[in-house]
C-alpha cells in the first residue's frame, strides 16, 4: 500500500487548482441512468470514488467514454467523460460493488424511476457511523414504490411508474435529497421535498436535471419544487468546484504559513469555512481567479467551530480544522453535529503530540507550541487530509499509511502541495 512521506516546517507559496468535486460528481454521474441520451460531463476529478462508480454504472448497461489529454490542457484540468445509458441491462447493484461506496446506493433512486424496479445492495457501516438510508427509502416509499428488504438488498418496485408527492425529511440529509430529485423528476406529477439539503453539490444536480429537461424549482432553498417529465434528455454540465478541496488546502496554508492562490475556488461555497479560518488568524482574498489566503508569522488563534448542514460549517472539513486547532494558542472546541463517529483522527493526531480530549460529540483541543512528525494512519477520507496538515507543520518527518483513502477524494495531492513547497512525496508499495 503506498504511503506518503511528508517534511514539516515548509511554508506554502505559489498556485493551487482546484480540482471539480467529488460529491457532486458523483451523483451527477448516476444522473446518466436517468436517460437513454448522452450526458456529457466537463471538469470531473480523476479520483479512486469515480472509477468505482464508473465500475458500477458500467454493471447496469453504460458505456463511458473518456476525452484523452489534448496539447496545451493543463496537466490538472478536470476530466471530460461522456456517460450513455442507451439500454440498463441489469437493475441490480450487487453487494460487491455498493459496499465499496456508499454513495452508489443512490442508484437505486433512477433505475427505479426508469425501469419501474431497482434491487440495490444495503451499503452499510462505515468508518464515520452508522449512516443508515431509512430516510432514502422514506423518500422513495412517497413517491409511491413499494419497498422490501431482502437479504441485505433493498427491492424497489413501481411497475406502473413514480408518482409525485410530498416528502419532508425530518433529518436534513444530502443522499436523501439527490434521491427525491432524481426520481420525482421522472414520476408523474408533482412532488414537493420539504427540509431538503441546501448543499451546493445539490444545486449542481439539480443545474444538470433541468438541462436535461427536469422541472426543477428551490434547489439550494429548504423546499424544493418538482415537475415530473415523461423523459429526460443528454445535457452537457461541468462539474462545480470542489468546496471540501479548497478548505482543505486553505487550513494546508493556515497551518503551515505561506501565501497561495486557490485559483478556480468559490468562496461562496465555503463562506462559512473561510470565515473560521480568518478568525484563526490568516487572511483570506477573494481574487477574480479564486481564493488567496495567507499567513506571515503570528500566532494561529484558538476558534470553536461546530459542524452543520450548508450553509453551516461543513462535516467534511471538521477534521482538517481540528488539525489546524492542534497548534492555535488557546483552547478550542469542535462539536460534530452531523455523524456520530466522525472523530477516529484524534487518536492519530494524538501521536503528533496534539493535545485532546472527547466529551460526547465535542473534541476540546489545547493548542500546543509544537507538533512532531510521526508515523499515522489515514482512518477515512477527510481524516487523511487532517493528518497531511498537522504533518505539514510538524517537526521532522511524517509517514502517512493507507492513503488509499486519499486518493478517494484529493486529486493530485502530493503534487499540488509540492508544487508549493512542501516536502511531501509518495512512496509505492514494495510489490
Ligand atoms: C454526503 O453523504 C457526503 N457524501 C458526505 O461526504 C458528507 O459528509 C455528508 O453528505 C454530509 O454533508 C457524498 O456526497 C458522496 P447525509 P450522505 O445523508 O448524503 C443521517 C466525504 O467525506 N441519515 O447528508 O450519505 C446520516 O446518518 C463524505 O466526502 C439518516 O439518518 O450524508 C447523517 O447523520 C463523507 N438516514 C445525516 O443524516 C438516512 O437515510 C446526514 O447524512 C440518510 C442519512
Amino acid at each position: 500500500m503506498d504511503r506518503i512521506r511528508i517534511v514539516g516546517g515548509q511554508a506554502l507559496n505559489g498556485v493551487i487548482p482546484i480540482s471539480g468535486a467529488k460529491n457532486a460528481a458523483l451523483p451527477l454521474m448516476i444522473a446518466s441512468l436517468l436517460t437513454d441520451a448522452t450526458l456529457t460531463l466537463d471538469n470531473v476529478p480523476r479520483l479512486a470514488d469515480g472509477a468505482q462508480l464508473l465500475r458500477i454504472l458500467g454493471n447496469h448497461g453504460v458505456d463511458y467514454r473518456i476525452d484523452g489529454k489534448r496539447p496545451g490542457d493543463h496537466p490538472t484540468a478536470g476530466q471530460t467523460v461522456h456517460l450513455d445509458a442507451r439500454r440498463i441491462v441489469d437493475t441490480t447493484a450487487p453487494y460487491e460493488l455498493v459496499s465499496r461506496m456508499r454513495a452508489s446506493f443512490w442508484v437505486v433512486a433512477p433505475i427505479l424511476a426508469r425501469m419501474g424496479e431497482a434491487k440495490v445492495s444495503l451499503p452499510g457501516g462505515c468508518a464515520i457511523g452508522t449512516r443508515p438510508v431509512d430516510l432514502l427509502i422514506m423518500a422513495l416509499e412517497r413517491l409511491g414504490a413499494e419497498i422490501e428488504i431482502e437479504a441485505g438488498y433493498v427491492i424497489a418496485r413501481a411497475p406502473r411508474g413514480l408518482r409525485g408527492g410530498e416528502i419532508d425529511f425530518p433529518k436534513v440529509t444530502v443522499g436523501g435529497t439527490h434521491t427525491a430529485l432524481m426520481a420525482a423528476s421522472l414520476a408523474h406529477g408533482h412532488t414537493l421535498i420539504k427540509n431538503a439539503a441546501r448543499e451546493p453539490e445539490v444545486v449542481d444536480l439539480a443545474d444538470c436535471l433541468i438541462k436535461m429537461g427536469a422541472k426543477i424549482k428551490g434547489a439550494g432553498t429548504s423546499e424544493i419544487e418538482v415537475e415530473g417529465v415523461s423523459r429526460l434528455g443528454g445535457a452537457r454540465h461541468a462539474v462545480l468546484p470542489d468546496r471540501i478541496e479548497t478548505g482543505t488546502y486553505a487550513m494546508c496554508v493556515a497551518m503551515a504559513g505561506g501565501d497561495v492562490l486557490l485559483q478556480g475556488a468559490r468562496p461562496d461555497l465555503l463562506q462559512n469555512a473561510l470565515d473560521m479560518i480568518a478568525l484563526s488568524g490568516a487572511s483570506v482574498a477573494v481574487t477574480p481567479e479564486g481564493v488567496r489566503v495567507a499567513r506571515k508569522g503570528g500566532a494561529i488563534a484558538p476558534v470553536n467551530v461546530t459542524t452543520e448542514p450548508f450553509p453551516g460549517f461543513p462535516t467534511d472539513l471538521q477534521a482538517q480544522f481540528m488539525a489546524l486547532m492542534t497548534r492555535a494558542d488557546g483552547e478550542s472546541r469542535i462539536r460534530e453535529t452531523i455523524f456520530e463517529n466522525r472523530f477516529m483522527h484524534v487518536q492519530e493526531l494524538a501521536r503528533f503530540g496534539a493535545r485532546i480530549r472527547l466529551d460526547n460529540d465535542v473534541a476540546i483541543v489545547t493548542g500546543v507550541k509544537t507538533l512532531k512528525g510521526a508515523p499515522v494512519m489515514a482512518t477515512d477520507l477527510r481524516a487523511s487530509a487532517c493528518l497531511v496538515i498537522a504533518a505539514l507543520a510538524a517537526e521532522g518527518e511524517t509517514m502517512v499509511n493507507r492513503v488509499y483513502h486519499l486518493d478517494r477524494g484529493f486529486e493530485h495531492l502530493e503534487q499540488k502541495l509540492a508544487g508549493c513547497g512542501a516536502i511531501v512525496e509518495r512512496l509505492a508499495s514494495p510489490g
